[in-house]
């Protein structure tokens, strides 16, 4: 009698370690998504003007945004050296960036929103972007 219990307390131990192999290998083989945070859009650049990428910065230190971002960990918002990643320099993405912060804006980054900025004249918001662009 205790030799039957002790083959089968072995079965179920063996039983127990296979199954428990089989998980780990599966759990290995699982297809991983891979998700692409920045989204680079390729295309040539132009050059920011330091005063202008200057000016930028003090826009934006007497702004809000740094309650959302930060220039190089993404917080709330996208840290500015991933958005400076992500968009080439031109007039387009200026002007787009420009007034998406005016606008305000969500999906593009993630699920968080940035809250419109009416007040903001589209020079300076184009200006704040112009900085942060030039943070690459
Ligand atoms: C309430 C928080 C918050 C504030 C304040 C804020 N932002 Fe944002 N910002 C975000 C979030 C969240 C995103 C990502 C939005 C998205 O996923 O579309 C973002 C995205 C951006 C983008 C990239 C937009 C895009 O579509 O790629 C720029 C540029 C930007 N912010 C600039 C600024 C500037 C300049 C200010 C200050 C005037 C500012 N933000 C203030 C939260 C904020």
């Amino acid at each position: 009698m205790p030799e039957k219990i002790s083959i089968l307390t072995l079965f179920v131990f063996l039983a127990r370690i296979t199954l428990l192999a089989a998980c780990q290998q599966e759990a290995k083989e699982l297809p991983h998504k891979k998700v692409d945070y920045i989204r680079k859009i390729e295309g040539p650049s132009d050059s920011i003007p330091v005063l202008v990428a200057q000016r930028g910065e003090v826009l934006i230190a007497y702004s809000d945004c740094y309650e959302c971002h930060t220039r190089e960990v993404r917080s709330k918002g996208p840290a500015f050296t991933d958005i400076a990643k992500r968009y080439p320099v031109t007039n387009g993405y200026i002007k787009l960036l420009g007034l998406r912060v005016i606008n305000g804006g969500s999906g593009s980054w993630g699920k968080s929103v940035m809250l419109p900025h009416p007040k903001l004249s589209p020079e300076d918001a184009e200006t704040m972007v112009k900085y942060i662009l030039s943070l690459k």
